[in-house]
């Protein structure tokens, strides 16, 4: 979380090509809410963060530096379509439901960092379980002598445990019957204590444990998951991660533009998509969401909000809302170069992709620096000629070059393999050039 803005952008330009501006303008907003945290509480509660609306046509990179991002900051974030809110069945339904499962993905993150600090515990746990069974028990009367000995078995047994050397021994252990969970996290809270308490009731009809046969190897993996349960301090955790959603969560708002109305049907006014926008003003503007676990104030969470506008522009959301995202990034299109760059400079490049997938089959693939640029220069006339996809594009024209060899993979093992400029024209050059084949395959 306390990167600067320099090496927030460093990190993203190893992903995503160009779109400078957005990659900018995320980072200080990431910073900002950094520095807001050193301040004193008051000042604090005075900053509030500015949400960034990104603009730009399909495939550009909006979703991926979002993405990235939250990978990277180790913070609550969560990516919702707006447009979701408006399907049938939906209107009315809460928008607020993306705050809970914002609290939901904090959850997850605090309960890992507890989970990694309590990793010794929880081995000891599973260790004295395991070789509880694997020993009999020491009788209640035992002399010194025998207790002595008893230790000294013990320990013996908890290294062979360590070893592996158990592994095969089948054990019985008991696995508390976990009440059927129920994790909707849409339900309105209300809706889910009655659902929790209905399966506390039902668990109290059956409490006995089960209990089960495995051997020693699953038997670490079962009883893993149910003392990381057990030595966990849950209400401490969803405290926690109350807290830092409200204050370092993030909520990627994308397709925002679909629920624009466009003014071009004025005449049809579109009371679904507008409803929804009137409902996310409050959660935007600041206001108090109900989650199961309590409480959570939206008004320092930071909304990214993106989308296309290509039948809809900006202004076409209700001027509340715009004014709600005071910072606006556009993200260029694709072009020939950057799509290339796209191919050779990324770190997780389709390239690569590909090159790994076909190693599975013990085929050696690799690209001539001219097929690439060929690549993306087909990928970019298909884009012109007909749809603008952006760097999707790279996805259907890699993938018919590849098709034969992907294909018949099998009976090329240990081959080395170079696509060469002329495969990738074989291959395209038809398709891209007759715009009615292209608009149907790439
Ligand atoms: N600038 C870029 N640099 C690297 N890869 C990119 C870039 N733009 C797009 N891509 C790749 O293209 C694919 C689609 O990008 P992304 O999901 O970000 O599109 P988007 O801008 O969110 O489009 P949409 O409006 O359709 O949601 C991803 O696989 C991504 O890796
Ligand atoms: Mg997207």
């Amino acid at each position: 979380m306390n990167m600067t803005p320099k090496e927030t952008v460093a990190y993203l330009n190893e992903y995503v090509i160009g779109q400078d501006e957005a990659k900018k303008t995320i980072a200080i907003a990431l910073r900002t809410r950094f520095r807001r945290m050193q301040l004193d509480e008051e000042l604090q509660d005075d900053i509030m963060p500015k949400n960034i609306l990104m603009i730009g046509s399909t495939g550009v990179g909006k979703t991926e530096i979002a993405r990235r991002l939250a990978k990277l900051m180790n913070l609550p974030f969560i990516k919702v379509e707006a447009s979701k809110y408006t399907e049938v069945g939906f209107v009315g339904r809460d928008v607020e439901s993306m705050v809970r499962d914002l609290v939901m993905a904090s959850i997850d993150i605090v309960k890992k960092e507890h989970q990694a600090k309590n990793i010794e515990q929880v081995g000891n746990y599973v260790l004295d379980a395991i070789v509880d069974k694997l020993l009999p028990p020491l009788p209640l009367m035992a002399s010194n002598e025998k207790k002595e000995e008893y230790k000294f078995s013990r320990e013996r047994m908890i290294e062979r445990v360590l070893s592996g050397e158990m592994d095969d021994k089948i054990i019985e252990i008991e696995i508390p019957k976990s009440s059927l969970e129920f994790n909707d996290t849409n339900l309105p809270p209300e809706m889910a204590k009655v659902q929790e308490s209905f399966s506390q009731m039902f668990a109290g009809l059956n409490k006995q444990d089960l209990k089960k046969e495995v051997c020693v190897f699953d038997a670490k993996h079962i009883l893993k998951a149910e003392a990381g349960e057990k030595l966990l301090d849950m209400q401490g955790i969803h405290s926690e991660a109350l807290k830092r959603a409200a204050q370092g969560g993030i909520i990627f708002l994308d397709e925002i533009d679909k629920i624009a109305v466009s003014s071009k049907n004025e005449g049809r006014n579109d009371p679904g998509k507008e409803g929804v926008q009137r409902d996310l003003l409050p959660i935007v503007e600041g206001s108090s969401v109900s989650t199961k676990f309590g409480q959570i104030k939206t008004d320092h969470i930071l909304f990214i909000a993106a989308g296309a506008f290509h039948v809809s522009k900006p202004s076409d959301l209700i001027p509340e809302l715009q004014g709600r995202f005071p910072l606006r990034v556009e993200l260029n299109p694709m072009d020939e170069e950057s799509l290339y760059l796209i191919l050779t400079q990324t770190k997780s490049s389709l390239l690569r992709q590909y090159e790994a997938l076909l190693k599975v089959e013990g085929m050696e693939l690799s690209f001539d620096d001219e097929a690439i640029r060929a690549l993306a220069k087909l990928a970019q006339s298909a884009n012109e000629k007909t749809e603008d996809i952006g760097a999707r594009r790279l996805h259907t024209v890699i993938e018919k070059v590849l098709e034969d060899i992907s294909f018949n993979a099998d009976e090329r093992a240990g081959e080395k393999v170079v696509i060469t400029k002329e495969l990738v024209h074989e291959k395209l050059d038809k398709l891209v050039e007759d715009e009615d084949l292209a608009r149907y395959i790439l």
